[in-house]
């Protein structure tokens, strides 16, 4: 019989929970981890993070092929679209991933119970099989890392073939013709951004007056431009008040979003990406009495225990960013914390990215935030345009953004849109996580040719001296 005893029971298996598992397991805590679905490594591996990129990448590809390696002297003649073949890609990626996870709780001996977990009382987990069966563990801690659904539009529902959610829009057997997308956020713009690429006509349809409303506006502005360059039509200060399915065609009502005459858009594949809730359906958390907020969040402390003692929280389950690796460190706070040791997370140098061609990534305050907190501030900026390896790669569009605080120099913030923006966001990450001060990357040697020159120049531009500009 398997064993029903732990230190810490996980109740979920996404980059929250599997990473806690291990990190817990690590320690010298016996642990299990539950999760309802097939495979592991929730959202992130099997339907968010890594299919998205996955499509992402091999569409940029097909779109490259298509249309920019002429200009590099590479003639490619009677490019296809192979949409099996990348669909293919995806999928093994994924099961890569999934595997890998299984991999490692063997290897580090984290008991894997497969089922929906919810809890009895503390310390008491049931773990009901998809054949109604059940069993209990008992554990000294729990850990609720059960993350989060789709959020639905009322008047616009989701049966995942002609009006699909993100789960749906990852898996279309055919490019369709027109796709409107219903959220201008992150999702919106990856998965819109591949359909486009492979050939769809879309159209985003967004509440608000501004595409990407959590980042730094003038990076939201300029991120509109490049996208609309590229075909994907914006309708913003828009509102869908309700869909149609009528053979092929979803007909959908639009109004503006401050009120007014109502007009109709048709598509063939309509995707809802407005945003995502935090999942507790069926967890017991009123029997318990775990807390939840407002949004329907578990609330915890800063070391991520909830209201009733011997349960903790992390994740997309509780506040703060959506975010997989932030996910990750709070498993691993958590779990250090269980095991008697400290944590700490500074939620400032958690970077964002937005795997749009090109990227869009984030870390710390943007302005918008610095003049709210009344914080004085001082903005380098520099162009990828003056950047020679950005012209030498036919990648010149975009910019790095770094904001420093006006009295210490301090940096506070950093926004790049450009080619690899997702991996230089981390050197200034690692810059704010240690406190540095705009001058410490300026005079910071950065290799030439690099895109990462841009950061040293904008940088330097803080205090009024780029070099290439
Ligand atoms: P999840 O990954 O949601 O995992 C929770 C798991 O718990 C699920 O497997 C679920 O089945 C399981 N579960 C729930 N309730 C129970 C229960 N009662 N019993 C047993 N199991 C249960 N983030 C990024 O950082 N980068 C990206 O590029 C990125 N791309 C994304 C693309 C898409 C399309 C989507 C939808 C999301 C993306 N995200 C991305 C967000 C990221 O996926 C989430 O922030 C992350 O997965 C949250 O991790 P988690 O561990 O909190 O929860
Ligand atoms: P989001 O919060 O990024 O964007 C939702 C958008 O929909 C917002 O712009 C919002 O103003 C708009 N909206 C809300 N209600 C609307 C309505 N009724 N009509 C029109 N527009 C409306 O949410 P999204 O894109 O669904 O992503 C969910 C989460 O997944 C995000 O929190 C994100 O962090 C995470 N994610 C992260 C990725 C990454 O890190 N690269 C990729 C994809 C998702």
């Amino acid at each position: 019989m398997a064993d029903t005893q732990f230190d810490l029971v996980v109740i979920g298996s996404g980059p929250g929970g599997y990473v806690a598992a291990i990190r817990a397991a690590q320690l010298g805590l016996r642990t299990a981890c539950v999760e309802m679905r097939k495979t592991l490594g929730g959202t992130c591996l099997n339907i968010g993070c890594i299919p998205s990129k996955a499509l992402l990448t091999a569409s940029e590809k097909y779109e490259e092929a298509k249309h920019s390696l002429a200009s590099f002297g590479v003639k490619v003649a009677g490019v296809e679209l192979d949409l099996p073949t990348m669909m293919k890609h995806k999928d093994g990626v994924v099961a890569a991933n999934v595997g890998g996870v299984e991999f490692l709780f063997k290897k580090n001996k984290v008991t894997r119970f497969i089922g929906k977990g919810s809890i009895e009382a503390a310390g008491v987990v049931k773990v009901t099989k998809e054949d109604g069966s059940a069993e209990t563990v008992t554990t000294k801690n729990i850990l609720i890392a059960t993350g989060s659904d789709v959020m639905p539009l009322p008047g616009v529902a989701i049966d995942e073939k002609k009006i699909v959610s993100s789960t749906g829009a990852l898996d279309l057997d055919k490019v369709p013709g027109r796709l409107v997308v219903i959220g201008g956020g992150v999702i919106g713009l990856e998965l819109g951004s591949v359909w486009q690429r492979l050939g769809a006509q879309v159209t985003v349809v967004e509440f608000l007056d501004r595409i990407l409303p959590g980042m730094d506006a003038e990076v939201s502005k300029q991120s509109q431009r490049i996208l609309g360059k590229q075909g994907l039509a914006f309708k913003l200060g828009t509102k869908v008040t309700s869909a149609t399915v009528k053979g092929e065609t979803v007909t959908l009502t639009v109004e503006p979003a401050k009120g007014g005459s109502a007009e109709t858009l048709e598509a063939d594949i309509v995707l809802v990406a407005i945003g995502r809730r935090p999942y507790t359906a069926g967890l017991g958390l009123d029997t318990v009495g775990v807390a939840l907020d407002n949004r329907g969040r578990v609330v915890t402390d800063h070391h991520f225990r909830t209201n009733v003692p011997g349960i903790w929280a992390i994740g997309d389950v509780i506040a703060g960013p959506m975010l997989a690796h932030k996910a990750e460190e709070e498993g691993v706070v958590a779990a250090e914390v269980m095991a008697g040791q400290s944590g700490h997370i500074n939620y400032d140098a958690i970077p964002g990215v937005v795997y749009t061609w090109p990227e869009i990534a984030s870390v710390g305050k943007t302005e918008e935030q610095l003049k709210e907190a009344g914080i004085a501030y001082k903005v380098g900026k520099f162009p990828f345009t003056a950047n020679g390896r950005a012209r030498a790669m036919q990648v010149t569009e975009g910019f790095v953004k770094v904001l420093a605080d006006a009295k210490t120099d301090k940096l506070l913030g950093a926004h790049i849109i450009g080619a690899n923006a997702g991996d230089m966001i981390e050197e200034l990450g690692l810059a704010i996580e240690f406190g540095a001060s705009s001058e410490d990357v300026a005079r910071t040697s950065h290799a030439h040719p690099t895109l990462t020159e841009a950061i040293k120049e904008a940088c330097l531009a803080v205090d009024g001296r780029p070099i290439h500009i």
